[in-house]
């Protein structure tokens, strides 16, 4: 059999960050604002901070607005509590998005649970949640990596309709919307997990293969049914040193991915897949969020 499609997130990604430039300058033209994102990131955890100057760099380049609010890693819940209700009240302000994991004396849950959910990019609030497990298409506000994911299997496979898709891992972040999103699209779902028996028979099931563990090169050549879509949400660093530099590291995602380039029909990569889309989704979930915030229908079809 020959070599697996590789699904090219970054280009997918780029054209999303295109199309929604564009309908962020008609916005503009129509309602004399552009839409504004917020992001809040507490302390200094070298990756967040990554993440962070990213999602402000492509904000601003397609044309919306950027605040960026770092705070204190001993900020208290009172404080980020307060600082949150200043952004819900601000008229710029169309989607807030506090940056995950926090730190220790922070409950994330009364964080998300502060977020206005019409102004809830991330998609993380109960009320999305419930919007999305109920199908209230119009109204969901859905997480932006399985949006991402979503995107990604339509471009590579079309009508996802009838499918079996198998979710490997069960979090709020990504598994359980993800399971949402594929059931909106009419697959047959299975979700797997860390207490689930026999994963390799569970996940070579899978018509459709999503794996978001966090456990690096967990899913092997032979979990993986022969022509499958493989799509990878791990991001995983491994140790990887040379004599001239012990400290290297390479990433590497939730498949091992030389052994299913052989198996599977399409796959992303790691780095490449994925990730791209995440923040791509979230300028569109931006932009859908300031236009319901003004009383317009979304500017990005999901
Ligand atoms: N940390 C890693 N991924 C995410 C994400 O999608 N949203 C938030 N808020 N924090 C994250």
């Amino acid at each position: 059999m020959k070599d697996a499609k590789i699904i090219d997130g970054k280009a997918v990604a780029a054209g999303l960050r295109a199309r929604v430039a564009a309908k962020v300058a008609s916005f503009k033209a129509d309602n004399g604002k552009a839409p504004g994102l917020a992001v809040v990131l507490v302390g200094e955890d070298p990756a967040s901070q990554v993440y962070v100057r990213n999602k402000n760099k492509q904000t601003a380049a397609a044309g919306m607005r950027s605040f960026e609010h770092t705070v204190p890693a001993a900020t208290s819940q009172a404080e980020l509590l307060s600082l949150v209700g200043r952004l819900n009240d601000d008229p710029d302000v169309h989607g807030i998005l506090v940056q995950l994991p926090l730190p220790p004396q922070i409950d994330p849950n009364q964080v998300i649970d502060a977020i206005d959910p019409a102004k809830d990019v991330d998609g993380l609030h109960v009320v999305n949640a419930g919007r999305l497990a109920t199908g209230r298409r119009e109204l969901a506000m859905a997480p932006c990596t399985p949006l991402g994911c979503l995107m990604l299997l339509r471009e590579c496979l079309g009508e996802l309709s009838g499918r079996h898709a198998v979710m490997l891992g069960r979090s709020n972040l990504v598994g359980k919307p993800m399971v949402q999103l594929l059931l909106w699209e009419n697959c047959t779902v299975t979700v797997a997990h860390s207490r689930s028996g026999d994963l390799p028979a569970l996940c070579r099931q899978g018509d459709v293969l999503v794996a978001a563990v966090g456990k690096p090169e967990l899913v092997r050549g032979d979990w993986i049914k022969p022509g499958a879509a493989v799509i990878d949400v791990g991001i995983n660093r491994l140790p990887d040193p040379t004599p001239e530099k012990p400290e290297r590291t390479r990433l590497v995602g939730d498949v091992a991915y030389a052994e299913a380039l052989a198996v599977a029909g399409a796959i992303t990569p790691v780095p490449g897949g994925v990730g791209p889309m995440t923040i791509a989704c979230l300028l569109a979930n931006t932009l859908n969020a300031a236009c319901r915030q003004s009383g317009l229908p979304d500017a990005i079809e999901i």
